[in-house]
């Protein structure tokens, strides 16, 4: 209702004032009652979870996830993507309450998405075993996506200039807290048999492939041209094209004058940002905070 709208505009408003929830940065639109409430969130036997750092490629998984989850039933979307993806800790721009108070009334089986890091997960999803599919990318790109992302973010902070984002980025001072330790949480926990980890470098690399492997990690049978329908229909170009995954119909939260949400969706763009001095800071850094916990992720970073 517009009540809800007038709400949600007032978190929009507040651009650059984030606020600090356990030790982590949030902007205004997701509010910390949202976030101590998520502690009573109620799971269901079939959630999935889609789990990433902000900038991994959420979006893109939970397109082909849905589909998967459809037997690759290829529907035209109603509602724009960015306002019907249920992020848990967000705010619904209409609702003016968080998607997780929503999700209560969501239908089964049902696909949930979340930016925060796996420790900040409500306890019920840790605890009762729900499917997780969680996405990492190689955060020299997920610096800059994220960079470019603020700049066109109505609900995000300033990003300042490109090295003093860096910096902040690598002191874990950004909105969604540290990437670093984002990803060291659910490497702690990659042997639980309900968590799948994926990379946008290998979704890149191989569509067909990871889809065939979240939908055994989720107890669902594709076909083969079912594969091959999904990888067609989540192509960058294809979701590019499509105002409905493109961002444009969103403009009270992007400004596509800016930036775009489907900017470039290419691994490696980091080299046509990163000076050779950040690239080397930031590579020591990498491996001081990282590479030493024995962290396997293979991001052909160095
Ligand atoms: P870039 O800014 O590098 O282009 P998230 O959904 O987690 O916010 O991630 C957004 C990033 O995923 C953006 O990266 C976006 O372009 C990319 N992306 C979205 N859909 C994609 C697709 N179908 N194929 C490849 N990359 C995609």
């Amino acid at each position: 209702g517009i009540m809800g709208v007038v709400r949600t505009l007032g978190f929009i408003g507040n651009k650059n004032y984030p606020h600090i929830y356990n030790g982590v940065s949030f902007p205004g639109i997701v509010p910390a009652e949202g976030l101590k409430a998520l502690t009573n969130f109620e799971t269901r036997p079939d959630d999935v979870v889609i789990v990433s750092y902000p900038k991994s490629g959420l979006n893109w998984t939970y397109e082909v996830v849905t589909l998967i989850l459809n037997n690759a039933n290829i529907t035209k979307h109603k509602v724009p993507l960015f306002t019907h993806v249920p992020y848990l800790e967000v705010m619904h721009i209409e609702h003016g309450k968080t998607y997780a108070e929503i999700l209560g009334d969501m239908p089964s089986p049902r696909l949930i998405a979340t930016h925060l890091r796996y420790s900040m997960l409500p306890p019920g999803v840790r605890d009762n075993g729900t499917k997780i599919i969680y996405v990492a990318r190689n955060p020299k790109d997920v610096v800059v996506s994220y960079y470019h992302f603020h700049r066109m973010s109505r609900v995000h902070p300033d990003p300042g200039a490109w090295d003093q984002f860096l910096s902040e980025f690598m002191s874990g001072n950004v909105v969604w807290g540290s990437w670093y330790q984002h990803v060291l949480d659910v490497w702690a926990n990659r042997r639980k048999d309900n968590i799948l980890i994926v990379r946008y470098e290998d979704m890149k690399k191989d569509l067909p492939g990871t889809i065939r492997q979240m939908a055994a990690f989720l107890g669902r049978q594709l076909s083969e041209p079912g594969v091959q329908l999904i990888a067609s229909h989540c192509t960058f170009q294809a979701m590019k094209s499509n105002p409905m995954t493109n961002g444009s119909k969103v403009p009270m939260v992007f400004n596509n004058d800016k930036s775009h949400f489907m900017r470039k969706g290419v691994v490696g763009d980091w080299i046509n940002h990163f000076t050779v001095a950040q690239d080397r800071t930031f590579d020591s850094h990498y491996l001081r905070t990282i590479a030493v916990r024995g962290m396997e992720f293979e991001f052909e970073l160095l």
